[in-house]
């Protein structure tokens, strides 16, 4: 079952019902200014820093479960009948109720008696706003008077303390009204410089900024006072919840449209201009007006809008593909590429399943984010991967995660996480291929935001892999630490006591567990720091880290296999994980996808059959769960993967992210069919019409379908925020279609299903336009035979980069 459809052209998703069995939601904001929206208009906005600087207030996990939003209301004067355009919160009932959810925008729209209205919500590019442009048009054959009420509930900016320190927080709340525009200056008095703002575009009939004045002490969202009278009450919030509400009188003629623009924005001032006049207690408004001004106005609304689209266009025109399968051009030339520009943006912080508190940016998380984006922003990539390398420690190791607004790392979630430093390996040799801007490698970077502290980047990359090397257990493996990529595997936590994070403790020195999957990551950032000392003429170094990487393969062959699988570790005790030893847990999947990836087992054979018992003991109708058999009760010498019930999350849940890696070993030794299946399983849009049961978006990946061992087997949960996005998109784009940056070029070696005939593709890379077309008359797989670039015959499959500006014609033939 669906509860809407794809507008491909428009780059949409439209939802047809606002009751989606969980919020479906989108992101508005591109650079600092971000906000969450769902179907239903829920959400929130903040600044860069949905912790600490957020705008609007948002209660998770509420009854009914999104509540908190962008509200409007309509209310008929003559009948005193009122309601939501958006379905929340009053839940009227509604006509041609339609959200589509777009590149960086939502616009919601339905009709009640004869009464359309529709808002679009947007954040211009480049500026620290949303707009809601709303039109509401007389269907009537007589005339409609009409309120229209806004609402917003504002945030006393620092998310977790709005939340817990209510005998400060209700005495502490500041507004000021002047004309339609509602300022929001909460501590703005004392060590703030920023204020939010509401505004809209038409004279008021009233407003509202007291919360519980505007809804009346013991009434909801869905029944406010000032909307069931009628009128606002222009209650001026002192202390308590304020709020913003605007009240405007509409007369519509039938037929009739008027259209009103609402901004809601954040200003910081400069710190010696905060007043006006300047020894009073009042707002300069002076810098702030005449951008509150432009963007009420609808012709500049509308150019913003333009340029929204126009943002979006040249970023997805970078990969554009065209294939016989309609789910994966969807995913890859719009949704897994958006979803990819939103991990970035948000890492794993403001979702509708991360709170914004929680976590910030994930050291191993924003370097694998930058798999998925870097083509489409080099230059933020850059800028990111400096911010992340600016907060590893002198040892190599890595604080696990840094909040955007201050870069500065911390262990709020644990630290010594010992898979962290390799991945920022990756993340550079990413940008590296991309761009080919080595340069990067020189800049002067600090340890742990030390001033004083700086070496070259480079350095940075080799106290990576060295915090491996110097970190070896038992069987010459790599030390697992608080954990690797698998946050709940907890080998050294031994925990007993409720509640106790399982990912700050660790009650048990570490010195013994041991990581198989540590073991493969190594022998892949080992090949790519190889790679990048070539590139910066240090032969000598190449053949160190190729050494220890071929070290480190040999290890992982020799006690890291189980004979029809990798195993995944070996625990405080030196006892093996996920082997066929155990009697739970015996084979996860990680290892067998990273190992593969970083080529271990390719050539004698271990690859294949690994990769065969993942088809007959992990992969399932709905994807591949992480490990089998589920654990069915709590290991203390396992930590929390075994907390959670059977099936869910990283005990035996499909945890998408994970996938992937599965699609491209498959690649790797020319499996097409398989890869393409694999893919087919977790890709949302394929997952369409069973909307019912995965309950998710439609349109991006989440982080976990519930496993074969759980009771709503197939149902997922966590979307937006994972890891998923980009490897997903890397999987599809440059290995099962195959088209690849390296250092001195683009390669083009596709692994395709059999069926396949042919696929074309636009690539811009490195400033040229690549107009790729790939044929393959005969029913293999994988396996380029031609490349003829610009009619000439090329060298291998790999097309070596042509004069930016340049149109390049590939034409590839496979068979
Ligand atoms: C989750 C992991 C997550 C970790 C982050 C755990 O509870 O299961 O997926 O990475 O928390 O702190
Ligand atoms: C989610 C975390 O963000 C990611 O870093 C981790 O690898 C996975 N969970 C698996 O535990």
């Amino acid at each position: 079952m669906r509860y809407g459809h794809f507008d491909d052209e428009r780059r949409e998703y439209v939802i047809t019902r606002p009751d989606t069995p969980l919020p479906w939601i989108n992101y508005l904001g591109s650079e600092a200014y971000f906000g969450i929206i769902s179907n239903t208009a829920g959400g929130y906005s903040f600044y860069r820093d949905a912790r600490l600087r957020r705008l609007t207030r948002y209660r998770y996990n509420n009854v009914p479960f999104d509540l908190g939003g962008r509200y409007l209301y309509l209310r008929d004067t003559v009948s005193g009948d009122f309601w939501s355009p958006s379905w929340q919160p009053t839940r009227s009932e509604l006509e041609d109720y339609e959200c589509r959810h777009g590149m960086g925008y939502s616009a919601i729209s339905s009709r009640h008696e004869g009464i359309e209205a529709e808002t679009l919500y947007f954040v211009p590019v480049d500026e620290n706003l949303e707009i809601w442009r709303t039109r509401v048009t007389n269907k009537r054959d007589v005339e409609a008077k009409l309120s229209l009420f806004s609402a917003v509930e504002f945030c006393l900016w620092d998310a977790q303390d709005d939340q817990t320190n209510f005998q400060r927080n209700f005495s502490t709340g500041q507004v000021e009204v002047e004309g339609s525009v509602i300022y929001h200056k909460t501590e703005y008095r004392e060590r703030r410089d920023h204020f939010a703002y509401f505004a809209c575009s038409e004279p008021l009939a009233g407003f509202d900024t007291q919360r519980d004045t505007f809804l009346g002490a013991y009434n909801g969202w869905d029944t406010p006072a000032a909307v069931e009278r009628g009128q606002s009450f222009d209650s001026v919030a002192n202390g308590w919840a304020p709020c913003g509400s605007h009240h405007v009188e509409l007369t519509l003629a039938p037929g009739e449209t008027k259209e009103i623009v609402f901004v809601l924005g954040y200003w910081e001032n400069p710190v010696d201009a905060k007043f006006d006049p300047p020894d009073s207690q009042t707002i300069n408004k002076k810098l702030v007006k005449p951008v509150i001004e432009r963007y009420l106005r609808s012709d500049e609304a509308e150019g913003a809008f333009q340029r929204l689209r126009d943002y979006w266009s040249e970023l997805l025109g970078i990969l554009q593909v065209s294939t016989p399968d309609e789910h994966t051009n969807r995913m890859v030339n719009i949704w897994n590429a958006y979803q990819c520009m939103v991990t970035f943006n948000m890492s794993r912080s403001a979702s509708f399943y991360e709170s914004g508190i929680g976590r910030g940016m994930g050291f191993r998380d924003s370097n694998q984010d930058l798999l998925g984006f870097v083509h489409m922003v080099p230059e933020r990539a850059r800028e990111r991967i400096l911010d992340i390398a600016a907060t590893q420690l002198p040892s190599g190791g890595a604080y696990h995660q840094y909040q955007p607004l201050t870069k500065r790392g911390n262990d709020d979630v644990g630290s010594g996480f010992n898979d962290d430093p390799a991945w920022l390996i990756l993340g550079v040799a990413a940008y590296l291929k991309e761009t080919g801007d080595l340069s990067i490698l020189d800049e002067q970077v600090t340890y742990d935001n030390e001033p004083g502290s700086e070496s070259p980047l480079y350095e940075h990359l080799q106290r990576s892999l060295r915090y491996t090397l110097q970190r070896l257990g038992p069987h010459e493996l790599p030390l697992i630490g608080r954990a690797d990529w698998n946050d709940c595997l907890n080998l050294n936590c031994f925990s007993t006591t409720p509640g106790e994070s399982f990912q700050t403790t660790e009650n048990k020195e570490g010195g013994v567990a041991e990581s198989v999957f540590i073991g493969g990551l190594f022998v892949l950032a080992a090949e790519e720091l190889a790679q990048i000392a070539e590139l910066r003429g240090h032969t000598d170094e190449a053949e160190s880290y190729r050494a220890d990487g071929a070290q480190m393969d040999a290890v992982v062959r020799k006690h890291g296999w189980d004979g029809e699988w990798f195993r995944r570790a070996y625990d405080y005790f030196g006892d093996v994980v996920g082997s066929a030893e155990n009697e739970e847990g015996q084979i996860f999947i990680e290892p067998q996808g990273i190992c593969i990836v970083a080529g271990i087992g390719v050539d004698d054979g271990k690859a294949e059959t690994a990769l065969d018992s993942v088809a007959s003991r992990l992969a399932c109708e709905h994807g591949i769960v992480l490990q089998q058999p589920a654990f069915t009760h709590y290991y203390v010498n396992l930590g929390e993967i075994s907390s959670y019930p059977p099936g869910y999350k990283e005990n035996a849940g499909i945890f998408c992210h994970t996938n992937p890696w599965i699609m491209i070993a498959e690649s790797i030794i020319g499996r097409g069919d398989a890869a393409f299946d694999y893919y087919q399983r977790i890709n949302p849009s394929a997952r369409e019409d069973i909307s019912e049961l995965h309950r998710c978006e439609p349109y991006v990946y989440p982080q976990m379908i519930a496993g074969k061992d759980a009771p709503s087997f197939g149902e997922a949960k966590n979307s937006w925020l994972s890891g998923t996005a980009a490897w997903n998109f890397v999987a599809a784009s440059q290995w099962i279609l195959g088209i690849r940056a390296e250092y001195n070029g683009l390669r083009i070696d596709p692994c395709l299903p059999k069926e396949w005939e042919r696929f074309e593709a636009t690539r811009i890379f490195r400033g040229a336009t690549y107009r790729i077309s790939v044929s393959k008359p005969k029913g293999v797989c994988k396996g380029v035979t031609q490349v003829v670039v610009n009619g000439k015959k090329a060298e291998g499959n790999l097309v070596t980069p042509q004069p930016a500006g340049s149109e390049v014609v590939v034409e590839v033939t496979m068979g």
